[in-house]
């Protein structure tokens, strides 16, 4: 049988050199693990604008929408802030997420317990903290119509519009349903019922899918209470579905909490292909972070989870997936530390490749 194909989209910013030290994780479990991957690389965001005048050039559509799974760095910086709306970076990523109909975005907040000392909350509030936010990611306010800039009399009007049928809220919210069955059956679903009729709709489907699961201990919160909840005291959640803007927010909160944005991976899911397999797109939850480019200071923690979350959701190695989370908990608990993750003890930070180097021995170590 042939291997399964992954296609690695490095980005731009720091997604290049976080990339690196995935493939080299790759390679480790082909190597060690008999898991060998078809890998193919292309370009996605600005550096894909540079080479073709598009953040996501058709031939690299295709691509991903034939692949196995695709690993996204990040997209943007500084340089592309000028250009027109419809070349941004951002595009590229919101084309893949649209024309591959991601409509499921798994983004756990995990404290990891050698960092629990960096969140900006209290260490009691969010040690031990494992939450996991499903965001709908293929519809709602960014991508409803209307939307533009429009003239009115003699003015300007924005428009963008929250629209989302019950389809699509149901086959978010059953994704939400099948993942809290796997946790701890418990179930929280965010939304603003109290004055959009978007979040009355959202409500009512949510809780016609929860007959289908009536082992799922189901709660409706209004988003901004939930913000606040989450800052308040996180470990009430176990999963949380939310639309696609609150999602967008909540998850920025959620991964505060848990002291990085560095450590952060994510998945977006779509429906089965033929082989059995979900389209997914894996990407670290962190940006560009334009300002370490290039330097080698840049965590790769965020984007090698990533990768884990793909051996457990698209290839079903929840085992070797394991197998990559603890090492990496292996290697924080034994100090390892790059710049984004020095407190005020102070310390000398390693680099992204030396992260690289330490988790893969500490995979050698696992054998
Ligand atoms: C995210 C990002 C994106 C979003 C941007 C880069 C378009 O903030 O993945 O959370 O808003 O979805
Ligand atoms: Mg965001």
């Amino acid at each position: 049988m042939a291997n399964p194909s992954l296609l690695i989209l490095p980005g731009d910013g720091i997604g290049q050199e976080v990339m690196e030290q995935v493939k080299r994780v790759i390679s480790w479990f082909g190597d060690k693990r008999g898991l060998a991957f078809d890998v193919s690389e292309d370009l996605v965001g600005g550096a894909a604008y540079d080479a073709h005048g598009t953040p996501l050039h058709d031939d690299t559509m295709a691509k991903a929408l034939e692949v196995d799974a695709v690993l996204l760095g990040a997209v943007g910086g500084p340089k592309y802030d000028d250009l027109d709306f419809s070349v941004k970076p951002e595009r590229g990523l919101l084309r893949l997420r649209k024309e591959m109909d991601l409509f499921s975005n798994l983004r756990p907040a995990q404290c990891f317990d050698a960092l629990a000392d960096f969140s900006s909350l209290k260490k009691d509030i969010v040690a031990g903290l494992d939450i996991m936010i499903v965001r709908e990611l293929t519809s709602g306010v960014y991508f409803g119509e209307p939307r533009g800039i429009f003239e009115e009399g003699n003015e300007r009007v924005g428009i963008n519009t929250q629209r989302y049928t019950e389809s699509e809220i149901a086959r978010a919210a059953r994704s939400a349903f099948e993942l809290a069955m796997r946790r701890n059956k418990k179930l929280c679903s965010m939304e603003k019922a109290n004055v959009m009729e978007s979040g009355i709709l959202w409500r009512d489907v949510v809780n016609e899918i929860a007959a289908e699961y009536p082992e799922v201990e189901l709660s409706h919160m209004y988003a901004d209470n939930g913000a606040m909840q989450l800052v308040r005291a996180p470990k009430q959640f176990d999963v949380i579905v939310t639309d696609n803007l609150f999602g967008d927010i909540l998850s920025d909160c959620a991964a505060m909490l848990t002291g990085s944005l560095g450590m952060l991976p994510s998945a977006s899911l779509g429906a089965p292909m033929a082989n059995g397999r979900p389209k997914a797109m894996y990407e670290p939850v962190h940006g560009s972070a334009p300002d370490i480019a290039g330097q080698g200071k840049a965590n790769p923690i965020a984007c090698i989870l990533s990768f884990a979350m793909a051996l457990r959701y698209s290839f079903d190695k929840g085992d070797e997936a394991a197998r990559l989370e603890a090492a990496i908990e292996k290697v924080l608990a034994d100090g390892a530390r790059t710049a984004d993750l020095m407190g005020e003890e102070g310390g000398t930070p390693i680099s992204t490749s030396e992260m690289g180097d330490v988790i893969l021995a500490a995979l050698d170590a696992s054998l």
